[in-house]
């Protein structure tokens, strides 16, 4: 009766009685070195299990994503995210692999926008555009780790304070990121941030995926996208604005459908810069975290990857510009379309495009933002 009446008062109060789903910090996730940056930071390696054996391996350097291992329809274990053994290859040589991206995710177009009447000049690393923060963006950053569990997940906690006026973006913007993978082979990643003057912001993670262990193309992998309309570029991959069905188009992956069926059809939108698919599709879920936002399966080893996300849009990018020159994890050599990147996110320069959500976030306000990947087999 004590005990009941110590409960109730706990609950009254807001304390729960039970603690056991509470993030307990200092648990047993395992962490090793993983490599030294040339300016002598340590850059450690978390690793995240469950009970059905899936991996998640992540760096403190960008919040990257170095590996993902989930099992096949026999059970067998293999990576499914390209990325490379050694530091020293993402430090020199990474395009953008598992890493979290900012502060704005994608392009802007000529590397400018302007907020409250002041005009920002952004880094231009891609052709005339700003791409994934400028020059030394999120993913190329030392992030504070603390790692946690609960009774059912193991996760990581991810902090970045990224100054006022770094990559000339404004405002001192407070950032976390938080990785949480559970019993039922689900990596769930919230974002949130917040700032001391208007900015704008659009994170996101840029895992390559490859459901055949990383190894070959993704041609034969179904994609679904739950998605009537898509954001049609220009040839420098800046959206023109419009919002153009995908029917009756190669963009049409409302139905599973192997990448490779339509790739190199004859079609202006597939045939921009190097070949294949980099664009955003306008998601039909409108934010809503129960409705799968895209998947993909390959049908020889039956692994399944359902998206779940918060965001208006995803950016499917199928590795065009990887071109067989990388030297990747267990000396794989990472062709093009090798993988399948889903970034989910705002749409690409959000920031100069008044028809699209904004991406502008104010002192006061908190940036949110989850992602969920579900794997399973079929
Ligand atoms: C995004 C872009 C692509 C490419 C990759 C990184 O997906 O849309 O054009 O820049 O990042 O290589």
């Amino acid at each position: 009766m004590k005990n009941l009446a110590v409960s109730v008062l706990l609950v009254l109060i807001g304390v729960a009685p039970f603690v056991s789903c509470q993030h307990r910090p200092d648990s047993k996730v395992a962490q090793e070195r993983f490599g030294i940056l040339p300016g002598g930071d340590t850059v450690v390696r978390y690793t995240l299990t469950n009970a059905s054996g899936m991996r998640v391996r992540v760096l403190n350097y960008g919040g990257i994503i170095q590996s993902l291992e989930v099992p096949d329809r026999q059970g067998n274990l293999a990576d499914v995210v390209l990325g490379f053994d050694s530091l020293d290859q993402y430090v020199r040589q990474s395009p953008y692999f598992g890493a979290i991206i900012g502060r704005f995710g994608n392009r802007i177009a000529r590397g400018v926008f302007t907020l409250n009447d002041s005009v920002y000049h952004l880094y231009l690393n891609d052709g005339p555009n700003s791409l994934h923060g400028g020059q030394f963006g999120f993913d190329k950053k030392i992030w504070t780790v603390t790692p946690f569990a609960t009774d059912t997940t193991e996760g990581l906690e991810l902090h970045y304070l990224s100054p006022d006026g770094e990559e000339n973006y404004p405002g001192n913007l407070d950032v976390h990121v938080t990785y949480t993978l559970d019993q039922h082979n689900a990596l769930r990643i919230d974002y949130e941030a917040t700032t001391d003057k208007p900015t704008i912001v659009n994170l996101t993670n840029h895992s390559y995926f490859n459901l055949n262990g990383g190894q070959g193309t993704v041609l034969r992998q179904e994609l679904m996208l739950n998605a009537d309309r898509y954001l049609p570029v220009d040839s420098t991959l800046i959206p023109t604005g419009e919002l153009a069905p995908v029917a009756g188009t190669p963009m049409d992956f409302l139905k599973p459908t192997p990448v490779g069926a339509r790739i190199n059809a004859d079609f202006a939108q597939l045939k921009l810069v190097k070949g294949g698919y980099d664009h955003c599709w306008v998601l039909n879920t409108r934010g809503d975290l129960g409705q799968v936002a895209a998947s993909l399966y390959d049908p020889e080893n039956g692994r399944f990857l359902q998206v779940y996300t918060t965001e208006p849009g995803v950016q499917f990018y199928s590795g065009n510009f990887l071109d067989g020159t990388l030297r990747g994890k267990q000396g794989h050599v990472y062709p093009m379309h090798g993988s399948v990147v889903l970034e989910t996110e705002h749409y690409p320069d959000s920031p100069n495009q008044e028809e699209f959500p904004s991406t502008v976030l104010r002192p006061g306000d908190t940036y949110r933002s989850t992602t969920i990947f579900q794997f399973s087999v079929r």
